[in-house]
Formats: C-alpha cells, structure tokens, sequence
C-alpha cells in the first residue's frame, strides 16, 4: 500500500500556531509534508519544542508527538520558514476591530514579511477568516514590496474546524475549499489536499479514524479567491443563524408553554432543515461566530447591500443572555449576596477556550449584582481565573459538588458531557435550595422534578419542586 507520507510530500510554511495554525501544521506532517511552523511569540515556540500544545485540543499531543522534529519543525525564524517553502500558510489573528470590520494587520504585516524573504515561487495561502477581497490586498501588498508577479499566486483556503474536534475536522472534512485564480496554484493545493482527496491517507493503519474513508475520500471544492472568501464568512454567519432562530423559537415556546427540545426534534429530521446546530440554550460564544457575524454584516455594508438580518441574529445572541440573566434573577427573588454555583467556563464543552463565552459574560453579570460565585469547569479553570476579577466573591471548586455545596441555586453554563449525568441525589444534598437553572436544556425537566429539583432551562416550562421530601442535609457532613 503506497504511504502517503513518502510518496507526495510538499514543503509547507505555517505561520501562526494558534488554533488554526497549529492544527494545520501538524495535520500536514500527518498528511506526509515537511512543514515548519514560525510564531513570533518566543515561549510558545519554545514550548513547542518542548512537545508542549499550548492549547487544549484533543488528538493533537498524540500528533505533535508523532511529528515533533521529523514531519513539523516550530521556529520564529521567518526566511528559515519561507525559503524551502512551495506553498505559505498564513494563519494568524484576525481579531474584530472597533467597526466590526476584522483587523488585518497582523496579515499585513506578515505579507511584507514575506515579501522581504522571497526566494522563488511560492503560493501564499489565506488560512485565518478574511473578509472578501483579501486576496486582493495581499497580491497589492507583495506587489509594493517589489514582488513580481509571476514569483508568486494568492490562494484562499478556509478552513471549517470546530475547537475540539479541530484535528478530526481537518483529516476528515465535510469539504475542502480552495479559492484560486489560476490552475497552477490550485493544482499545488490540490497536490497538498491529495492524501486526503484521493482516500490515500485512510488507508494507512495508523490514520485517525472518523468519518472519510478510502472509498468515501474528502472533497475538493475548487472556486475563485472571492468566492472561497465569502464561503467561509457565509458558512459561519448561517450557524449562527441557524442558532439565533432556534433561540428566538424557544422563547416563544416558552411564553405557550411548548417544549423546544420537542420542536427542534420535529424540525430536524426535516432533512432540508438538519438536526444540527438546533441546540437552543444561551447563545453562541467563540472566537468565531460573533467576530464573523460582525465582519460579513461589514462587508454587506461595505458593499452597499442591505443584509440586516445579520444584525438581528447578533441581537438575538445577545438577547438571549439577558433573558437568562432575568430567569436567574426570578427563580431567586433578589440577587445581592446570593451564592451561585456555576457549572461551566469555556464558549462550549471540550475546549479551554473563553473567548466571547457566554458564560464568562454571564458570570460577570452576576457579579456585578452582588451574586457569590462558585465555579467550576472541568478544563477552563485557570484561563477563567486570569479572566475574571480576583475577588473573594468569585470562587473555584474541584468538581460540580463542592461547587454546589452551600449554594442558593446552581446554573449550568457550558455543554459539557459530565454536567448531564451528575449524581442529582448529591447534587440535591450539596445545595442549600434544589434549583438548578440550565442554560443549556441538559435535563429532563420531568426526571429533575422528580429528583426534588426546581428546574428552570430555555424554551421549556419550568417546573417546581415541592419542598416536602426533600433529603434533608445532615449537618455533621
Ligand atoms: C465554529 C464553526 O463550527 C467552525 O466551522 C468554524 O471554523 C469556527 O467556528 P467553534 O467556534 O469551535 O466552531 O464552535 P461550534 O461548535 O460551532 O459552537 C459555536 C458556539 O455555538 C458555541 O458557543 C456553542 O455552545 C454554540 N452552539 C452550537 C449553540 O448554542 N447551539 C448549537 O446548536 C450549536
């Protein structure tokens, strides 16, 4: 069986190893290519290195370790990336400037870095979220550097990964997209994808395993730079489209006392309208979504087309917090000097990451209202607590109970797995009062009526426990 990783291996650069970056890099080596990865920041390249991730994300240890000083190799040297480099992946941030618009000067400013290094052709490719058009001002931009135009070609290329599944997600796509404006950059695209496309990779016995396979192999889309642009911006913004609809269903589920859990089942397997992403509860959070949103609604703008259901599905995001903040505040009468227990720190569940998370938003909230918190997450503990104010009303515990233990109400914020199947018998014991107030429909509201529980959650009606027969707590414990 010819191994993929001998047989077409290209020399990539990556530059960036945040979590775009970093899960290219080193899925690229998995794929066969000798790539070197450069960051700027020293200790994060130190770190990796060491064989350090210095991010959360499940497979990717086990793949650093794989190709650590073989297949991927991390420096700060910028020409020591570039110059054995075929194709140039730029991956660094694009963070959301004060109009909404993305900020694109780290791209800039790496583009005229790399002019500076030029030694041959080589094809720059977009891998961070950019607006429109970006391929446009990186050619200008090499250009004025005094690139000619025939050493090198701008390509975009997406890409889709979800924060915790991001390694599964780039060796097994839903699709592949490659934004060329000519057939010789798209075709060392093409050369770079071909493990994947041609099924070659599936084949080796110790590939990943997930949902592609030899006779079922990635797809490659091939589309001009634009277009490729704007899938990824258009992919993301209908996700939270998708999302913000659902929540704006659940809380009119909620004032007709329907069950959106229900609704959302009927309409899922509607096969044009899909199960996914159909999951109502606080609203979506990420480094993703809301700064997307923002930059497409911009470029709608920018483009003088009228797009403003993009901005009601940001308001609805941001409605949806509020409305959970008032149902915390009316399950407990009044807030000042109350002690929250709260379930969840991360955007969502099998991630560290807090960027933009509706429960560090939350969180703060409830402070502000003089709300004791007592949190707990099972991987964003220490980024929270750099995060949030040090103060003796925001508290950490080890696990859901000693979090709960004492509480006026606990909260449920993030998705994670381990919050749907705790010991409710325990949990009802910790709690000073059974009220569990889910912003994520993680229960049964009938199972946690009958475990005692005063049980509030989105799109669905509450029910109450009745204080009788509650355990009562033994104060020797
Ligand atoms: C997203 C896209 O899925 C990915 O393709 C893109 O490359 C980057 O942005 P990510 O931000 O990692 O990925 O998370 P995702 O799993 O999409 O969830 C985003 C947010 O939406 C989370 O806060 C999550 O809790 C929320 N969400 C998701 C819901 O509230 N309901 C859902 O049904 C799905």
């Amino acid at each position: 069986m010819p191994d993929s990783r001998v047989t077409a291996s290209v020399n990539i650069c990556v530059i960036g190893s945040g979590y775009v970056g970093l899960v290219a890099a080193v899925c690229f080596a998995e794929m066969g290519h000798l790539v070197v990865c450069v960051d700027n920041n020293e200790d994060k390249v130190a770190q990796l290195q060491r064989g350090e991730t210095p991010i959360y994300e499940a497979q990717l240890p086990e793949l650093l370790a794989r190709h650590r000083n073989k297949g991927v190799t991390f420096t700060t040297d910028l020409a020591a990336g570039i110059h054995p480099a075929e194709a140039v992946f730029i991956a660094v941030g694009t963070p959301q400037g004060n109009s909404g618009a993305a900020d694109l000067s780290y791209v800039e400013a790496v583009v005229s870095q790399i002019a500076q290094v030029m030694n041959g052709y080589k094809v720059l490719v977009e891998k961070s979220t950019v607006p429109v058009y970006t391929n446009e001002w990186i050619t200008r931009c090499m250009h004025r550097h005094g690139v000619a135009p025939e050493q090198f070609d701008v390509v975009s290329n997406p890409e889709f990964l979800r924060e915790g599944t991001a390694v599964g997600d780039f060796l097994h796509p839903d699709r592949i997209v490659v934004g060329a404006n000519n057939e010789r950059s798209a075709d060392l695209l093409r050369r770079i994808y071909a493990p994947l496309t041609e099924g070659r990779y599936y084949e080796q016995a110790d590939a990943l395993p997930g949902p592609c396979s030899a006779a079922e192999p990635a797809k490659l889309v091939v589309t001009s730079a634009q277009s490729a642009e704007i899938i990824k911006h258009a992919s993301n913004a209908f996700l939270a489209m998708k999302i913000s609809f659902i929540n704006a269903v659940a809380n009119l589920a909620e004032s007709v006392d329907a069950d959106i859990e229900d609704i959302a089942l009927g309409m899922g397997l509607d096969a044009r309208v899909g199960p996914r992403f159909l999951r109502a509860g606080l609203g979506y959070g990420g480094s993703c979504f809301p700064k997307d949103v923002a930059a497409f609604s911009w470029v709608a703008e920018q483009q003088g087309v009228d797009f403003r259901l993009l901005s009601e599905v940001r308001k609805i995001n941001e409605r949806q917090l509020d409305l959970f903040f008032e149902k915390i505040h009316s399950a407990l009468w009044t807030l000042r000097g109350k002690k929250i227990a709260a379930l969840g720190l991360a955007f969502k569940a099998d991630t560290d990451d807090i960027r933009d998370s509706p429960a560090i938003a939350l969180i703060r909230r409830l402070l502000d209202a003089g709300v004791k918190v007592t949190a707990y997450d099972p991987a964003a503990m220490a980024v929270a607590q750099r995060a949030l104010p040090a103060s003796e009303s925001m508290m950490y515990a080890a696990d859901p109970y000693a979090a709960a233990e004492d509480a006026d109400a606990l909260v449920i914020l993030t998705e994670w797995k381990e919050f749907a199947s705790l010991d409710l018998h325990r949990l009802n014991r910790a709690l000073k009062f059974p009220i569990l107030i889910d912003g994520r429909n993680l229960y049964s509201p009938t199972v946690m009526r009958d475990n005692g529980f005063t049980y509030v959650s989105v799109g669905r009606p509450a029910v109450y426990a009745s204080t009788q027969g509650r355990p009562r707590r033994n104060p020797a414990e």
